[in-house]
């Protein structure tokens, strides 16, 4: 998709779609209140054309609600999609990224290839947030996962032109729509590996994927295995790959800008990479196990990150570690009972594992990859894993787990937030579940029963991140949807990039 800035009046700018915003700016708080629809945006010309169907009341502006009218008048364009944000007094620009998404899909289908949206003007929306909003909105909702149908039909939409507001400063808007297109990219980057399945995906292939991104980008990029494993004593990651014929992968890549203060922090990305999760011996139900491929989606988000992190060029230094494998049973499989010792820290052993269930193999993993984060000397530490079905039980598929042992370290993250527009619920880290991960013979054991298992799993983490101020991201609950929404396709969501991409910005010096 080509998007361009057109800041010229509508009333030249020819289209197949031309796609505008409209909120309720009514008060009123009661149910039945009757809403008062305000199109958002500057140009008169669209009053004019809108007027009469607004005022027949039919159309709310609800949330992503549309209305379509064909050959609007007074406007060269085609046809004037409406689309809702909801209450005016609460618009924002995840809002507007969900709306901007929304004239995408609608576009797809009807086989509609050039669009225009025009940019919302109101109190509450940051004109630069705003566009770079829409690009985002528009580019995750481009992606479909059709690349295995044959009978797929290419519906991608070519043209995408964003009005703004005459006068503003071009520079800064031009720069928010390139932000906009890059992290949008990336999140459909990680979306594209997390739809591969897992005959295709094996750590290997996540592995050269990784490295033909990175040299793409210019980012550092070593692909390790077994035998790096080894040396590094990395028993807990070994312990989980054992099971396989596939080979796993320790994926390192490094962003070191050489703008970046040589003192200052060094931002540790650690992902979880299975590629497929069949449980290992404790094995899964056979119920849905075929989702069990999506269980390297908080690995594709830290290479997706790490995508956008070398084109948007913050100062400070990142380094990422994606540790791949695939679980499964078979005579050289790890079991319940055995006893693995994690990697070493130069001055402390490795802690002893207990495994009760083989299937709790993302913990086990990690450890490692957040050993060697830190050995590699990553000051911060952000994780990313779709680590527990207990996270889905205690937050459902709305919001995604946070978890941090350092208030300044999250509220940074929290920040974010409210620009990514994604939705992670901070959950408790406090010694008293601890007890719950402690084994009878070993440091510790891989589960913490049925009870709070998503709190015991980010327990089991803490271990290895000791003091480092530290970011865990359950993303089990939210990687995945059935169901699609009318601004993104069902399947992989790329929840989390957008967020782990801010967190990263906001340590640029
Ligand atoms: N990959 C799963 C978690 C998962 C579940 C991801 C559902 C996406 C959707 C993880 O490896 C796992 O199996 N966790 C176990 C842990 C348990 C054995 C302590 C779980 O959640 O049941
Ligand atoms: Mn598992
Ligand atoms: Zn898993």
């Amino acid at each position: 998709m080509k998007i361009n800035l057109y800041s010229d009046s509508l009333a030249s700018l020819p289209s197949d779609l031309l796609a505008v915003f409209a909120a309720d700016i009514s008060t009123s708080k009661a149910k039945d209140a009757k809403p008062e629809v305000h199109l958002l945006a500057a140009d008169s010309s669209l009053q004019k054309a809108a007027q009469t169907v607004l005022d027949g009341g039919e159309f709310r502006a609800d949330s992503c609600e549309t209305l379509l009218l064909h050959a609007p008048s007074g406007l060269p364009a085609k046809r004037l999609l409406v689309i809702g944000l909801g209450k005016a007094a609460k618009v924002t620009p995840h809002e507007v990224r969900k709306a901007a998404g929304t004239a995408v899909r609608f576009a797809k289908p009807r086989g509609i290839r050039e669009l225009a949206i025009a940019s919302p003007v109101a109190d509450a929306l940051d004109p630069l947030l705003t566009v770079r909003a829409i690009a985002e909105g528009a580019v995750a909702a481009d992606y479909d996962s059709d690349t295995y149908r044959s009978d797929r039909k290419d519906r991608s939409v070519h043209s995408l032109r964003i009005v703004t507001a005459a006068g503003s400063d071009q520079a800064k808007v031009e720069s928010a729509l390139r932000e906009g297109i890059i992290i949008g990219e990336s999140q459909n980057f990680a979306r594209a590996l997390v739809n591969e399945p897992g005959n295709f995906l094996t750590p290997t292939v996540l592995g050269q994927l990784a490295a033909d991104m990175c040299r793409e980008f210019g980012l550092e990029c070593e692909v390790h295995s077994t035998e790096k494993m080894r040396e590094l004593q990395m028993g807990a990651f070994l312990s989980v790959a054992q099971g396989s014929d596939e080979p796993p992968a320790l994926i390192v890549m490094k962003y070191e800008p050489k703008d970046a203060p040589a003192n200052g922090p060094v931002l540790g990305l650690v992902g979880k990479g299975i590629t497929f999760d069949t449980g290992g011996i404790s094995i899964k139900p056979a119920d849905s196990m075929e989702k069990m491929k999506y269980d390297m989606a908080g690995g594709a988000s830290m290479i997706a990150a790490m995508r956008a992190i070398a084109q948007l060029k913050p100062r400070v230094r990142v380094i990422a570690i994606v540790c791949s494998a695939e679980n499964m049973p078979s005579g050289k499989s790890y079991k319940p009972g055995d006893v693995e010792i994690a990697m070493p820290a130069p001055d402390k052993p490795g802690k002893s594992i207990e495994i009760i269930n083989t299937d709790a193999e993302g913990r086990l993993v990690l450890a490692d990859g957040i050993t060697y984060a830190k050995q590699l000397g990553a000051t911060h530490l952000i994780d990313a894993a779709t680590l527990t079905g207990a996270i889905g039980i205690a937050l459902g598929l709305i919001n995604a787990g946070g978890f941090s042992n350092d208030d300044e370290t999250w509220s940074r993250f929290a920040q974010g937030l409210k620009i990514s527009g994604e939705r992670f619920w901070r959950m408790p880290v406090e010694d008293d579940y601890r007890e719950l991960i402690k084994s009878q013979i070993a440091d510790i054991k891989n589960t913490g029963g049925r009870y709070g298992g998503a709190i015991t799993a980010a327990m089991f983490l803490k271990e290895f991140v000791d003091e480092t101020p530290w970011i865990h991201l359950d993303i089990a609950g939210v990687s995945w949807s059935d169901d699609a929404k009318p601004w993104l396709a069902s399947g992989p969501t790329g929840t989390g990039i957008r967020s782990i991409i801010e967190w990263i910005r906001r340590y640029s010096a």
